[in-house]
């Protein structure tokens, strides 16, 4: 054996004792003839000392080892002397007085150093990702990551829940996103679609007779991607028979307390708060709000619709909303220049500009519409509970730019005054969703989950009557504004189905293509079932208080989905596209601007 500990492992009960230690050399010391190396390895660091009186080999290697050496420290545990002890490492009482080293291997100068506290830019760390994970913050993350995935893992199997693996290979199952596809080498012209989630494999298990399944799975889907997305993600997935929308929650409420207390000691009272889908868009203007501070939208619609305001009438008239948000004590906090950011910030949400008005010392109001809207000021403060000295932030448009610009302008503002303890957990459901969204670009009906989602037995009547009142089974988990899980009743039965396909404007014919194995299966005795998919990546994120999905992955890619360690994606040869019977079609690049 090469080692007889690791580098966090030992303490004063080893005193005396003889040890040999393998790592990477963190950090090499001279001081005054003393050479001290910090060993790392993934469990710690340990203080190797090589003092003069050491042999001369052993003298001559330490004065070689170079930081990111990877060496074998032979020696006796000796306790530090007093003064040098350090309380911050596990093994700060201890140190290795070294009589052996052997260089298991050289290092070349490394690009960064994994111990130092300056960092290179994100794009060299992913290009040396390896040096990167070498970094303790990287490894706590992954090990953060392997510990909740263990107590998933635990949670369910004492359920007796079955773990199934599901196909990468299949054929594209819709959850809104672009397919990755894979070429078939056997049949030119068909492809594979690596699945965006196992959906309907976790549905044909439940008709399957399995009752209960779970997978840490991986989903792949090509979307434009954010701080807490990634073309390539894992869920944990889960899916149950003979249920209702409470058992499933009921399974995730009991993962959430445990998680909670086992990794961040918290105790997270159940049941977790629920609000439906429509008080979340009226209070928040979002489907997964942040609950950890107030800032609620405030709906003035009929107040504005007394006033002689164009820019209100306007929204009045075209059927929109007025709504705004109350900043209590913020007048004097923002300059002009502030607000001219936070009009900005309405602007990218879609609004044509923001009001703001602030509340003065005498009650009366000040801004640049300040004087448009003198006959509703009074109201305008009573409905939105505004005191001297606040700041009123209002948007006039359609419904969903409301909701847009006014849940960005909260975001904003709840992370610049620091309206939230940053260590805080908020669970809670969204329920209640609607079944269907207008799609922007064909006009029609899109699911707002899946097409495989059960409208509420009450609202059975309105998916054909009335689609944009009828409402889903369907129940979100939002952790800290972030979307961590979505899940579903689904439709269980045939006819069911294939209404609903009609409504997305599946045609029979499409809808047997597609998924005549789902609709075959739905008639061949279906159980009632419904089941969840949590985003194993943003949940980890989310308890370890993190900015970034990259920071939870071992190997993650950009914002352009590429990994920038391997260079994927890249060219492959002539030879591997023919045998594919794929032709490369480059589009050629937009001619230069001409210069002005
Ligand atoms: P949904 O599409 O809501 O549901 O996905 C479930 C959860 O997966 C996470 N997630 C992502 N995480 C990182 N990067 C991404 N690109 C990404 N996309 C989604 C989110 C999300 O809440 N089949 C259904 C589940 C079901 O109905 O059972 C599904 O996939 O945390």
């Amino acid at each position: 054996m090469l080692r007889s500990h690791s580098c966090g492992e030992l303490r004063r009960s080893e005193l005396g004792k003889g040890v040999s230690l393998c790592g990477w050399v963190d950090r090499v010391r001279d001081h005054k003839g003393v050479i001290f190396i910090d060993l790392r390895d993934r469990w710690g660091k340990t203080q190797v000392v090589i003092g003069p009186e050491s042999p001369a080999a052993t003298l001559a290697a330490a004065r070689a080892v170079r930081p990111e050496w990877v060496i074998n420290a032979r020696g006796t545990v000796g306790a530090r002397p007093e003064g040098t002890t350090n309380p911050k490492l596990s093994t700060g009482e201890i140190e290795v007085v070294c009589d052996a080293i052997v260089v298991l291997n050289e290092a070349e100068t490394p690009v960064f150093q994994p111990g130092a506290t300056e960092l290179p830019g994100e794009e060299v760390r992913l290009q040396h990702r390896w040096l990167d994970l070498r970094r303790p913050a990287m490894q706590e993350n992954m090990f953060l990551r392997s510990r909740m995935v263990k107590i998933m893992r635990d949670h369910f199997d004492a359920l007796g829940f079955i773990d199934v693996e599901t196909p990468m290979l299949g054929r594209s199952t819709p959850e809104g996103a672009r397919d990755y596809l894979v070429p078939s080498r056997l049949d030119h012209g068909a492809f594979f679609a690596l699945p965006q989630s196992p959906q309907l494999y976790k549905q044909l298990l439940m008709m399957a007779g399995f009752d209960r399944y779970v997978q840490v799975a991986k989903c792949f889907r090509d979307e434009d991607l954010r701080a807490d997305r990634q073309p390539e993600f894992t869920q944990l997935d889960v899916e149950m028979s003979f249920v209702e929308a409470d058992d499933v929650m009921g399974v995730i409420e009991g993962l959430v307390q445990r998680t909670a207390r086992e990794i961040l000691g918290l105790d997270v009272p159940l049941p977790l708060p629920r609000l439906s889908w429509d008080e979340a868009m009226e209070r928040f203007g979002h489907d997964a709000p942040d609950l950890r501070y107030g800032l609620e939208l405030v709906d003035l619609t009929a107040i504005a619709g007394e006033s002689e305001f164009r820019v209100f009438r306007a929204a009045v008239e075209s059927a929109g909303r007025v709504r705004g948000i109350r900043v209590p004590g913020a007048a004097s906090r923002f300059s002009r220049k502030d607000l001219d950011e936070l009009t900005s910030v309405a602007i990218e949400g879609g609004a044509k500009g923001l009001v703001w008005l602030k509340v003065e010392a005498d009650g009366s109001l000040a801004g640049p519409v300040a004087k448009n809207i003198t006959t509703i000021a009074d109201a305008l403060k009573a409905k939105l509970g505004c005191e001297p000295g606040d700041l009123a932030l209002i948007v006039a448009d359609s419904f969903d730019v409301t909701c847009k610009a006014l849940h960005m302008l909260r975001k904003r503002l709840g992370a610049t005054l620091g309206l939230y303890d940053p260590n805080a957990m908020h669970f809670s459901w969204i329920v209640d969703f609607p079944m269907f969204a207008k799609d922007t670009e064909s006009g029609g009906w899109a699911s707002m989950h899946h097409p495989f989602t059960a409208p509420r037995p009450s609202d059975l009547d309105l998916l054909e009557s009335d689609p944009a009142a009828c409402r889903a089974v369907a129940y979100d988990l939002v952790i800290n504004g972030s979307e961590a899980g979505g899940g579903t009743i689904r439709i269980h039965d045939g006819a069911t189905q294939e209404k609903v396909f009609k409504l997305l404007g599946i045609t029979p014919e499409v809808a047997r293509e597609r998924f005549g194995f789902l609709l075959d299966a739905l008639r061949s005795g279906a159980p009632p079932h419904g089941g969840i998919a949590l985003g194993i990546d943003r949940w980890v994120m989310l308890f370890g208080k993190l900015d970034s999905i990259r920071d939870v992955i071992a190997f993650p890619k950009t914002q352009k989905a590429s990994d920038l360690m391997t260079g994927a994606p890249s060219s492959v040869e002539t030879k591997q596209l023919v045998e594919l019977g794929v032709r490369v079609v480059v589009p050629p690049k937009p001619a230069a601007t001409p210069k002005a």
